[in-house]
C-alpha cells in the first residue's frame, strides 16, 4: 500500500512572496525524490476556479460577509474531493498556496464573523484533512510597503484597506499561537533561497 502523502499549506499576507516560495519549496522536495502536486486557493479544481471567479471580482458589496466565507469554504470542498484528497492518497504530497488559515486570518479574522464561526462552516467540507503543516510567511515590518507596491492589480480582497490587512496578520499570528504544532510563522526576510531553507527547516519532522 501506498503511504498517504503529506499535505503542506503555504500562507500570509499580501506581497509576502508566496507565489516565488510556493515554486521554490516544491523545488526542493523534488529534489528529495518527493513527487509533489502544486495546487491553489481559491481554486484548485474546475468548479473551486469557477467560485474562484466569482469571489475576486466584482464589487466589493458583490456578497456580504457570510456568503463570502461560505464561498470560500465551497469552494476547498472541491478542491479537497477533486485535487487534494486524490493525490495524497496516490503517495503524492500537496503543496497549496493558500488553504484554510486564509479563510480564518481574512475572513475571521479581519472580516467581522470571528475565527470560531469561520473555523465550524470550514470544519463540514474539511473533516479530518486539516494540512499536516501550514507555514506562514510573515515580514517583521514592510508589509504595508509590500501592499502598497502591489495594490495596482490588486483584487476585491487584496485591494481592501491597510487596516483589513493588518488585521489579516495580526490573525495568522493567533492562529499560529493557538495551534503550534500545525502553524508556524515563518520569516520572510531576506533572499529567497534563505526564506526557502527556512520553509524546510520548518518540514524536516515531516521529511522521508
Ligand atoms: P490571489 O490572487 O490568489 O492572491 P495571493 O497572491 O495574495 O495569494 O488572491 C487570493 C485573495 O483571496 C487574497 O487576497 C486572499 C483572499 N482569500 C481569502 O480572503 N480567503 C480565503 O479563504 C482564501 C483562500 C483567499
Amino acid at each position: 500500500m501506498t503511504a498517504r502523502g503529506k499535505f503542506i499549506s503555504l500562507e500570509g499576507g499580501e506581497g509576502v512572496g508566496k507565489s516565488t516560495q510556493v515554486k521554490a519549496l516544491a523545488g526542493a522536495l523534488r529534489q528529495r525524490g518527493i513527487e509533489v502536486v502544486i495546487t491553489r486557493e481559491p481554486g484548485g479544481s474546475d468548479g473551486a476556479e469557477r467560485i474562484r471567479e466569482l469571489l475576486l471580482t466584482g464589487s466589493e458589496d458583490r456578497w456580504g460577509p457570510q456568503a463570502e466565507a461560505l464561498l470560500f469554504a465551497a469552494a476547498r470542498a472541491d478542491h479537497l474531493d477533486k485535487t487534494i484528497r486524490p493525490a495524497l492518497d496516490a503517495g503524492h504530497w500537496v503543496l497549496a498556496d493558500r488553504f484554510i488559515d486564509s479563510s480564518l486570518a481574512y475572513q475571521g479574522g479581519a472580516g467581522e464573523l470571528g475565527i470560531e464561526a469561520v473555523r465550524s462552516i470550514n470544519a463540514f467540507g474539511i473533516g479530518d484533512d486539516f494540512p499536516d503543516r501550514t507555514l506562514v510567511l510573515a515580514l517583521a515590518e514592510g508589509g504595508a510597503r509590500a501592499r502598497a507596491r502591489d495594490n495596482e492589480d490588486s483584487d476585491r480582497i487584496g485591494g481592501r484597506p491597510e487596516g483589513y490587512h493588518q488585521k489579516v496578520d495580526l490573525a495568522f499570528r493567533l492562529i499560529a499561537a493557538e495551534e503550534p504544532g500545525r502553524v508556524r510563522i515563518i520569516d520572510a526576510s531576506g533572499l529567497p533561497d534563505e526564506v526557502t531553507q527556512r520553509l524546510v527547516d520548518a518540514l524536516e519532522d515531516l521529511l522521508p
